[in-house]
Order: structure tokens, then sequence, then C-alpha cells
């Protein structure tokens, strides 16, 4: 991908410069998606002396020069786009600032945009600093936030890895046999049976066309009823019927949880890197192939080598050009298979 424009928008590079001030002379409407980590609050030297964003006074002062970003993120957002922001607490005087949280209330409260979802990131690594009056902090929220509700969302390819040796799992002769023969032993009328039956050999089918991933029967008189027994659909069917199918559909439920170690990869000295595959995963989900996908705080290109991995354009933005430099040989690098995630 060449470093072309895309109605005004550059693209496929990284500028060295302030965020605010590059990101006011991109159009309206030119991004696709944006995803940033802005620089955490008085906690770590990622300037070398250049006055960046993150060693401001006071919090209140901090979130404002976040949000001033956020602002320009969403007005060069497409209205099909989302803007993602992954921010850090901060413990002050003993106490969690909520930080992340009041920059959230204030982007939801200018009714520019709405709060998708608050993807929690568990890091499974955490910094091993046991306090002995509290717990280690682990998790650092995601906030997805859309312009409109024509926002662009990829549910499928988010988190899939499925390809067929992985998703067809070996379905044997004997599923389903033992509730067939439960189904003799009950006290159900001959119709009850024939239809438990019927209903069963359908679930074993779905199972064998992976339409789902296995299902549980429960039948009148041999099983116990859901919730003790109280009134309810499936109480209700199993009372009528005198069976019910629970269809399950295992881990393919996709929820606001991701599970990824802090990224600590010897030769990338920059000290905030996030994980390349939440991102990658997040551009799965956000975005299309060839959209343009932007991060304000680009640092070490953490964004812009997930968008270049999944064939999206990317641009970032960095002010510190040491990072820039490093950011550009990590995006060298890929072009010669290092650094995937997929
Ligand atoms: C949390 S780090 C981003 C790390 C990145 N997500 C990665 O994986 O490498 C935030 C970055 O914002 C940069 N930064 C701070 N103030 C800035 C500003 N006003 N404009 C552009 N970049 C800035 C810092 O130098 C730092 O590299």
């Amino acid at each position: 991908m060449a470093n072309e424009t895309n109605k005004n928008a550059p693209i496929n590079q990284i500028i060295v410069g302030d965020s605010l001030l590059v990101l006011k002379s991109l159009c309206n409407n030119s991004v696709d998606l944006t995803i940033t980590s802005p620089p955490y609050y008085q906690q770590r030297d990622y300037n070398n002396g250049i006055n960046g964003i993150g060693n401001e006074d006071s919090i209140e002062e901090y979130i404002d020069n976040i949000l001033k970003v956020f602002f320009e993120c969403v007005r060069v957002t497409k209205d099909t786009g989302t803007v993602v922001f992954n921010l850090g607490d901060k413990y002050l005087d003993n106490g969690l600032t909520m930080l992340p949280y009041k920059f959230a209330i204030k982007a939801i409260e200018s009714k520019k945009v709405f709060l998708v979802n608050q993807l929690v990131w568990h890091k499974l690594n955490p910094t091993p600093r046991q306090d002995k009056r509290k717990l280690i902090p682990s998790t650092e929220p995601f906030f997805i936030f859309a312009k409109s509700k024509n926002y662009h969302f990829d549910l499928d390819s988010y988190l899939d890895y499925s390809c067929e040796s992985q998703t067809k799992k070996k379905v044997t002769n004997k599923l389903g046999k033992k509730y067939f023969d439960l189904i003799e032993k009950s006290d159900l009328t001959e119709v009850q049976k024939e239809n438990a039956k019927q209903a069963l050999k359908e679930a074993i089918l779905s199972v064998h066309n992976g339409e789902i991933d296995s299902f549980r029967m429960k039948i009148k008189g041999i099983h116990k009823e859901a919730y003790g027994g109280m009134s309810g659909g499936r109480n209700n069917q199993i009372r009528h019927d005198g069976f019910t199918i629970i269809r399950i559909t295992g881990n393919k439920l996709k929820k606001d949880l991701i599970e990824s170690p802090v990224e600590i990869t010897k030769d990338n000295p920059h000290p905030a890197v996030y994980p390349l595959y939440i991102i990658q995963e997040l551009i799965k989900l956000l975005s299309k192939q060839n959209d343009l996908v932007l991060d304000p705080f680009c640092g070490s290109g953490t964004t812009c080598l997930a968008a270049k991995n999944l064939k999206r354009n990317y641009l970032g933005i960095e002010i510190n050009p040491l990072y820039v430099k490093l950011a550009n040989e990590r995006l060298l690098k890929a072009d010669f298979g290092q650094e995937l995630f997929l």
C-alpha cells in the first residue's frame, strides 16, 4: 500500500507531531475507525522532554486535553465508523480516581457519540506488586463509541478462529443415544415419546451441521425440573410436552471481556504497548478491508501494524520521533511476515 491520500487524509504513514494540530488538518468523515490509548496520567515518561499529554497538574486538565483530541477523532471519523479509546486508571492519595470513566461520561454527555460497549481487557500478567491493602489492578477498559446507529460491526469476524479442522468436532454415533434410552424408559405417552425422539434427532442434526455445539434434554419424571420446579418456559414445556431440549452454543457468545497478557517484547522499548491481539480483534470487528484506521497517539505503532496485517490502511500520529522510528521499523518487519498475530 503506497502513501496516498484518501479524501485528504494521508494514508499508510505515521506523522510526527502533536495529535490535536495534525487532526485539525484532516477533513470531516475521512477515517473509518479510530483506535488509540492516550498517554497515562503522570505515570510514564514517553516524551524525553517533549511536551506531550500526560504531565498536566490536575486530572481535570488531563481529561480536558484527552477530550479535545477525542472530539477531533469523532469529527474526522465517518458516521458509519467508531472511535475506541483505551485508558488506564490512576491512584492518587491512596484511592483510584476513576479517570477512564470520568472521560467516558464527558464523552457521552456531549451527545456527539454513544457508548456501544466497554470492552474490559483482563491483563493476564499484571504488574506483580501486591499492596497489602489493595488487590492488584488487572483490568483496563476499551470504550467503543459510535456516531450513528449505522456503525460497522462485524460480529462474525470478531474472535473467529474457525477453520474446518477446529470447529468440526468429532460427532460420534453415540451422541444422544442415552436420551433415546431414557425416552423409552419414561412414562411419557406414545405421542410424547414420538415427538421427543423427533426433536432429539433434529438436535443431533444441528450438532452435525455445526449450528450448535451440543445440547441437553430434560424428560418429565426422569430429570429434575429447573429452578426447583418454579413455573417458567422450560418447566411449562416439560409439563406440557413431556420434555425440553436446551441447545448449547458453547463459547460462541461474544462478551465484553477480552483476555491478553501485557505486551513485553524485548525489542520494543516503548513503555506502554497495548496488545496486538486485542487491536486486531477490534479492527476485525469494526472495519472492513481497505478501510482507514487512525491512531492519534500511536507510540510504537501497534494499531498501524494491526491494520497493515489485516489489509486495512492506517494513519498514525506520534509526538516523539524516536517512537515513530520504532513504529516504522515494526511496520517494515511486517512486510517480511514478522509480528503477526493471526
Ligand atoms: C500509551 S502510549 C501509546 C502506545 C501505543 N498504543 C503502542 O502500542 O505502542 C501514548 C503515546 O502518546 C504519545 N503522545 C503524548 N502526547 C502526544 C501528543 N500531544 N500528540 C501525539 N502523541 C502524543 C506518547 O509519546 C506515547 O507514545
